[in-house]
């Protein structure tokens, strides 16, 4: 990996820290979601990165992929809020989450995916497997009688790309792939104290282009050639609104009926479990050593 890419990947990881601490703050009762994310995405810009995915705030049983329309009028009251975010410097990503209790009642479970996440870190070196990581993980989690999500996992970061190989397990799958010089990924523990398995919830509103076709439509035309500047990262239905207003979704909808995009729809527990997540993303240099570039 050369300086350079070395450079943006630590870059983006101070940037995405610092955004998640700032959007931590701003879950608060009676603060409007769409507000905050907003705010989250502003202050990625300010600090000179761009967003390498739609900040995303998930709440209670909702695990990922959350993500308010312009006009969702939800504000916070007593919810168990998780907040994912990713920045990119030139396509060189940090990909982070946090966890806030709004109701006092599940420290402990902030508290399991927390402590699966240091558990996981300090496994982290050149040789140890993806299952002796995934081992830490559940570990942990279940030393609080809570259950690992185990159909989410930490992933490989590329350039321009939020999922690359390998996973990263979040609990021990036996996987033997080892750890090598180089390798930038995230990892993303998940605790439930439901069935720590996950399945789709309601209507996907991120979404990334999967591939381009001709298109008749002029502002699907429009939309799409858009969407092209996000790089093939992900993307959500607000970004779209805000700049073409409320025909951008009939446009979404199109790319959607000629197969041109990926959703991604809220995933839930199955059954209607708490979930709180954490996440930090990690460069191995060159030299073997551990690079957590999204450390507060
Ligand atoms: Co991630």
């Amino acid at each position: 990996m050369d300086k350079e890419a070395i450079e943006k990947i630590k870059l983006a990881g101070k940037i995405t820290a610092q955004v998640r601490e700032y959007g931590a703050s701003l879950i608060k009762k009676d603060a409007l979601m769409v507000e905050v994310l907003d705010k989250v995405e502003e202050k990625i810009f300010e600090l000179g990165a761009k967003p390498a995915f739609p900040a995303q705030i998930s709440c209670n049983s909702i695990a990922a992929h959350y993500c308010p329309e312009e006009n969702d009028p939800f504000k916070f009251s007593d919810e168990l809020v998780s907040l994912d975010v990713g920045c990119h410097v030139d396509g060189y990503i940090g990909d982070t989450a946090v966890t806030v209790d709004l109701s006092g009642n599940y420290s402990e479970l902030v508290n399991a995916s927390k402590e699966a996440l240091e558990a996981a870190l300090n496994v982290v070196k050149v040789g140890a497997t993806l299952g002796e990581i995934g081992n830490s993980i559940q570990e942990a989690i279940q030393k609080h009688d809570f259950a690992p999500v185990r159909n989410l996992s930490g992933h490989g970061l590329g350039h321009y790309k939020i999922h690359t190989k390998p996973s990263f397990p979040n609990f021990n799958n036996q996987d033997d792939t080892k750890i090598e010089k180089g390798m930038h990924f995230a990892i993303e523990p998940f605790a439930s104290n439901g069935a720590g398995v996950v399945q789709d919830s309601g209507n996907a509103t991120v979404f990334e282009l999967r591939e381009i076709k001709p298109v008749r439509n002029i502002i699907t035309r429009q939309v799409l050639k858009h969407i092209a500047s996000y790089e093939g990262l992900p993307f959500c239905t607000r970004w779209l609104t805000k700049k073409f207003g409320m025909k951008a979704k009939l446009a979404l909808r199109e790319l959607e009926q000629l197969d041109m995009l990926h959703s991604h729809p809220p995933l839930a527990d199955k059954n209607k479990g708490m979930v709180s997540q954490a996440e930090h993303t990690i460069l191995i240099s060159d030299e073997g050593e551990v690079i957590v570039t999204t450390k507060s």
